[in-house]
């Protein structure tokens, strides 16, 4: 399943905007973000304990927008690769949502599953 989550020029540098995709047959919680001008998205699922990254609604970057950081136990996690660098879940990774820019907007396909889940 493919949606279209923002337009191309929705976010600025720095910005983020949550969206609802389809994974595994089960809708979940996903987050579009703006690194440095790139866009990329993930599922809002933390890799140390299966819950959402932002306790603060949409907030996900570090304050010097250098990470994304979980809220809960303060991983930090690459913003262009989903790689966690620190914290609990050192060495994995955020699930990825592809994305393809199609006519101004950004379509987002429904990950893969979960690799040790
Ligand atoms: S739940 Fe994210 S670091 Fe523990």
């Amino acid at each position: 399943m493919r949606r279209v989550v923002a337009r191309t020029d929705e976010l600025a540098p720095g910005q983020t905007k949550k969206f609802l995709i389809d994974c595994d047959g089960e809708e979940v919680e996903a987050f579009l973000l703006n690194y440095g001008g790139e866009l990329h998205a993930y599922v809002n699922r933390c890799r140390h304990v299966p819950m959402g990254l932002d306790w603060v609604e949409n907030q996900f970057f570090t304050e010097d927008g250098r990470f994304v950081q979980c809220a809960t136990h303060g991983a930090y996690y690459r913003p262009e690769t989903g790689e966690c660098v620190a914290g609990p879940p050192c060495g994995r990774s955020l699930l990825r949502v592809p994305l393809h820019i199609e006519d101004g907007g950004v379509v987002a396909e429904s990950p893969g599953s979960f690799p040790d889940e």
